[in-house]
């Protein structure tokens, strides 16, 4: 198996507005090996979730490629780019996001149905998974009855339930407290590594960054260091 879970070669990424073109990113080349846990930073404003939206196929560059093993990803259809994004990549958002009708056991299958697993054989991992982020005894707690810290961390076990390889995070704990961020950046770390998973995560935060193997600062459009 290649080691890289994917290689990004020359990815431009300009947004038409009504006052003309913004480009944003100049010219991205990067690698990201399996297990690893990356922080991207820079300023607000730089281009970090415009990256992750690349890398986690929501979005198409202007121009460049990705790799993933063996495909070129943005050569897909539409259809075809959502049947690997279902497959190979989760995603965690500044905003939780969790439905608020459902218990966190079901917010964390969600994902999983929509990839029409059955709910029967979602439970068990999906238990698994709050158990690991300490909400095993809350499981059929509805979002508004768990803390901000609490809630993101149904979010991250949600983003691992089909398996991804890949894991975005997006300032996973810019809306969060201190106490609340430190816990979850603890769990985001423990998670990669007994999951083996590859996390690529947004952030302003220097803790979560001094966390990760490698850290790629952002500045006008390009990489301009990997720590
Ligand atoms: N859909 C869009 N249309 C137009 N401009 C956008 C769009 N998304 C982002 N931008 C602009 O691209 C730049 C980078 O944004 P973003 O990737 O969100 O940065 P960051 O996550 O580092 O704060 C900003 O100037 C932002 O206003
Ligand atoms: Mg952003």
């Amino acid at each position: 198996m290649n080691e890289n879970v994917l290689e990004a070669h020359g990815i431009y990424k300009s947004y038409p507005t009504a006052d003309g073109q913004i480009d944003v990113l100049l010219g991205i080349d990067l690698e990201i090996k399996r297990g690893e846990i990356v922080a991207v930073v820079g300023p607000s404003g730089v281009g970090k979730s415009t990256l992750l939206h690349i890398l986690g196929i929501l979005d198409r560059p202007t121009r460049g490629q990705l790799w993933m093993d063996s495909t070129d990803v943005f050569s897909l259809s539409d259809d075809q780019l959502a049947k690997l994004r279902n497959r190979t990549v989760g995603f965690v958002f500044q905003f939780h996001y969790l439905l608020p009708e459902l218990s966190a056991l079901e917010n964390v299958m969600v994902p999983g149905m929509i990839a029409g697993r059955r709910a029967e054989e979602l439970i068990k991992p999906a238990r698994e998974l709050l158990s690991r982020v300490g909400l095993a005894e809350r499981e059929s707690h509805r979002p508004n009855q768990l803390s901000a810290g609490e809630q993101q961390r149904v979010a991250v076990v949600r983003a691992l339930i089909n398996n991804p390889e890949l894991v975005l995070a997006d300032e996973p704990s810019g809306n969060l407290d201190f106490a609340s961020s430190r816990t979850l950046h603890t769990l985001l770390w423990e998670l990669s590594r007994s999951l083996e998973k590859t996390f690529v995560i947004a952030t302003h935060n220097l803790e979560l960054a001094s966390k990760a193997d490698r850290v790629l600062q952002l500045s006008n459009g390009k990489i301009v260091s990997q720590g």
